[in-house]
């Protein structure tokens, strides 16, 4: 777990708070270790379901605020709601902004990653983990031949540069337009894949459906390969990814799954 990995690196005590459920689903908290007068992190991400993990997360930092802590830091590793960071159609959430008010309680929010600067901007005090070049070193041991690595949109060719410089490895970008909640667009575009791995690198992966789109332009690559900070993984996004030749899928433990092979714990814990 990050915590209990950033608690060892750090040498500070880590406290995990009792939560249940009480019958209804309301969450039940309650904090034993004092907390009067110290400097408090606390960590939670806000991945699926993330309205059940936001809840809760508001709920522990006002316990920890209440309970007398002196400094308080959130570190969240993934946070939600940063894709409506734009009201896309008119009448639509602003979700982010309201997620950024909330937090108002905190001194400062640590995010790795988050999906863009207009997310972070409703934000007073809040700092960025920068992970792609962990993710390149993390792809530069894997003995990849002729390596390309991929960003399906342009809105991530900063990041997968920064991955592909730490790896020594080639980049190149696709556009996407987004359809749907699970439908994406991808442009028709000739990249030089035969014989190559490639990688296809993301902020997030959470239907697949991007991942399976920017596949299609690769034809002739020795083998593709998923890599993403944030894995959501939702409904069957593996199994579409496996379907379209996705060989191997890798993902940071900003959300823990059995593709969580890359810790961002080093660069969160730059920060604190
Ligand atoms: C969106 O702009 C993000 O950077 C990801 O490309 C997107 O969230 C991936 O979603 P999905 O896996 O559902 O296509």
């Amino acid at each position: 777990m990050l915590s209990s990995q950033l608690s060892r690196r750090l040498g500070w005590k880590l406290v995990r708070p009792e939560i249940r459920r009480f019958p209804d689903g309301e969450i039940y908290l309650r904090i034993t270790s004092p907390l009067k007068g110290e400097e408090v992190v606390v960590v939670e991400s806000l991945s699926p379901p993330q309205n059940d993990h936001l809840a809760e997360l508001l709920l522990l930092l006002d316990l920890c605020r209440d309970l007398g802590a002196k400094k308080l830091t959130a570190v969240i590793p993934y946070l939600a709601y940063a894709r409506q960071d734009k009201r896309f159609k008119e009448g639509e959430a602003l979700s982010i902004k309201t997620v950024a008010r909330l937090l108002e309680v905190v001194d400062k929010v640590l995010v790795v990653e988050a999906h863009s600067k207009e997310a972070l901007s409703y934000f007073r005090r809040i700092e960025e983990v920068k992970c792609f070049s962990l993710l390149g070193n993390h792809l530069a041991t894997l003995g990849l031949r002729n390596p390309l690595f991929l960003s399906p949109d342009e809105g991530s060719i900063e990041r997968v540069k920064e991955a592909a410089e730490a790896a020594g490895a080639e980049f190149d970008y696709l556009q996407k337009e987004r359809l749907t909640g699970t439908r994406v667009k991808v442009e028709r575009k000739k990249i030089d894949a035969k014989g190559r791995d490639v990688v296809i690198l993301d902020d997030i992966i959470s239907t697949g459906g991007t991942v399976v789109e920017a596949c299609k332009s690769l034809k002739g690559a020795r083998k593709v390969l998923a890599c993403c900070v944030h894995g959501l993984f939702v409904r069957d996004a593996v199994t579409r990814m496996r379907k379209a030749g996705i060989s191997r899928i890798l993902s940071t433990d900003t959300v823990e799954s059995r593709h969580s092979q890359i810790t961002v714990a080093p660069a969160i814990a730059e920060h604190l």
